[in-house]
């Protein structure tokens, strides 16, 4: 029986009580709260703003929203090192802020998932200095000290460098799987463990829905801190490459759930790389830690070289491919969550329309096949109005780490000053992290102070305000297809349907159909030439189309224009 409770001032659902499963067939969004929206002038977003824009998320069909991390922090890595897991930073609001957010989104049907950094936290937390002033007390061990006269091995970490950094006084090391200031956490250490799990059932119990779990496949570790061959001039080798010797993750995922999200039926997205077929039954399913893992299959194409200056972009094929690989291999287990672009990755527009143009068509065929397929489609902020690439000009208009660490290695490998800004102006994670275009106004309707991290060159004329107006934007497409989760003919085939492939062999041909109480047809014809299509049958009713109407029911054979995109329910 449903219970009700009152928090936050507010009745509303248990969620301990609601269905089990609740958050299968909803659509998501992410939200990067540095740049979403500025309520107070102070160029930065924050938890007000995003409270502002709830109605606009519920506009769109948003059920989830995942903030990107909030806590404490001193935004060495932008909040993904946490410095208090118990407060929220200043430039954010506060917590009354974040318990408004929570009761409002409720109010609209929208449930709010937090980020969880629980790999490794910042040096600026109490635990760590503490760890620091007394490298032999307990709070050592809520880190890898690891005594030694030299780095203990040769793993790079995830933003260059030895992952390996002296503490000061002694004759250890710490362990960083990222930047020096992000020291991973000791999931060996029972206590610790204890503080992780207290941590999350507080949060939880404040009422929001669930997490995003970060970097989490690095809490496994190769205990005797073995190097590994490399062929590197620098000898290092990458740490992503040190989990293939790591302990096994599983006994203190299982105890992770069973002792936090399990209990709170939360909704739990983990940010999963290389897992193996045998470890997905693990990760999501019946048996599954987690509700579900993003599929990042996409995200890895053509990046075999040494870094972004030599990595190629997807081909249309390769999408294609690496989609319907992703599906087949973890439909049976589980629910995958899909992306197009993130916080950590270019606009999908900029990176997977691989003949262009890349215009309000293309943009809109890439979103059908995102929202469309099979999971919960995350919609990234500003993705709905099919934001580019930034334009940055120099080295010093980039913030983010990882970006200036792929400056570097282009320049070492020899890149002219040009070619590198060239290749981390592709690949930046900084080309998703700058505001949302609200308007055309100079702080794109996202501060009335001076933004953070604008670009040079913002493309003014992608922006909400517009495109509200206009029933044929990309902002309105978006609405449509999300509005299909809802539809009382197709939404639950949308929701809950299997997704079989169609046309596979027709080069260029992005096509699957939905199976459930209905047959839906997706076709993107995804490339910058015409295409001819005969269909199985003919149609019964055209559900969406990208481009002015073209099609009518009755037809079976279709011309395609460039990058069309149709779903279709044909006669049985
Ligand atoms: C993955 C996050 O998405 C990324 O932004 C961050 O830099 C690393 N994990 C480290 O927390």
């Amino acid at each position: 029986m449903e219970t009700e409770m009152i928090c936050l001032g507010l009745f509303h659902l248990r969620r301990q009580d609601m269905e089990k499963d609740w958050w299968k067939g909803k659509v998501a969004y992410q939200i990067y709260p540095k740049s979403f929206k500025d309520s107070n002038g102070d160029g930065v977003g924050d938890l007000k703003g995003i409270t502002k824009k709830l109605d606009y998320l519920q506009n769109l069909g948003i059920d989830i929203l995942w903030l990107s991390p909030i806590y404490k922090s001193p935004f060495i890595d932008q909040g993904y090192d946490i410095s208090d897991y118990y407060a929220i930073d200043p430039i954010f609001g506060t917590m009354e802020d974040m318990e408004e957010l929570i009761a409002e989104g409720k109010k609209r049907g929208i449930s709010i998932i937090m980020d969880l950094v629980v790999n490794h936290c910042s040096s600026h937390h109490e635990w760590f200095q503490k760890a620091l002033s007394d490298p032999d007390g307990p709070y050592a061990d809520y880190f890898y000290f690891i005594e030694s006269d030299k780095e203990p091995n040769n793993w790079e970490s995830y933003f260059g460098g030895s992952v390996w950094e002296p503490v000061p006084g002694t004759n250890k090391y710490y362990l960083h799987s990222y930047h020096k200031d992000q020291p991973d956490l000791n999931w060996q250490n029972p206590v610790l463990r204890e503080e992780i799990y207290k941590m999350i059932n507080w949060w939880l119990d404040k009422g929001i829905a669930g997490f995003r779990i970060d970097a989490i496949i690095n809490i496994k570790k190769d205990l005797e801190w073995r190097s590994l061959p490399s062929d590197r001039e620098n000898g290092l080798v990458p740490v992503l490459e040190s989990l293939v010797n790591a302990q096994s993750i599983e006994p203190f995922l299982q105890e992770l759930n069973e002792r936090t999200f399990a209990k709170y039926n939360a909704f739990t997205v983990g940010e999963v790389f290389n897992e193996t077929d045998e470890e997905l039954h693990f990760f999501i399913g019946k048996d599954g830690v987690f509700s579900s893992i993003f599929d990042f299959k996409q995200t890895c194409l053509g990046q075999e070289g040494k870094g972004w200056f030599d990595h190629t972009l997807p081909t249309a094929e390769e999408l294609k491919e690496s989609i319907f690989q992703a599906h087949e291999r973890a439909d049976r287990i589980g629910v995958l969550s899909t992306i197009i672009e993130n916080h950590d990755e270019p606009r999908g527009v900029s990176h997977y329309i691989a003949e262009g143009p890349v215009n309000d068509t293309s943009k809109k065929a890439l979103g059908t096949i995102q929202v469309l397929r099979k999971g919960i489609p995350f919609i990234y902020q500003g993705q709905e109005i099919g934001m580019e690439n930034q334009v940055f000009e120099s080295v010093e208009d980039f913030d983010d780490i990882a970006t200036i660490n792929g400056y570097h290695v282009a320049k070492e490998a020899g890149l002219s000053e040009e070619e590198a800004l060239a290749a981390i102006a592709n690949y930046s994670r900084d080309n998703a992290r700058t505001p949302m275009q609200w308007s055309a106004e100079p702080g794109l309707g996202f501060s009335d102070g001076p933004a953070w991290l604008i670009s040079p060159k913002p493309d003014y004329s992608i922006n909400v305000e517009d495109q509200e107006k206009d029933p044929d934007s990309i902002l309105n497409y978006y609405r449509q297809l999300t509005a299909l989760y809802r539809h009382p003919l197709y939404g639950n085939t949308i929701r809950f349907g299997d997704m079989i492939p169609a046309y596979r062999d027709r080069e260029n041909i992005i096509a699957f159909e939905r199976r459930g109480d209905k047959r839906i047809l997706v076709i993107s014809n995804f490339q910058n030439r015409q295409a001819t299509l005969e269909l199985p049958a003919p149609i019964k009713t055209l559900v969406l189309n990208n481009t002015a109407g073209l099609f009518q029911e009755g037809d079976q054979v279709l011309e395609l224009v460039p990058y069309q995109s149709i779903v279709l329910e044909l006669v049985e």
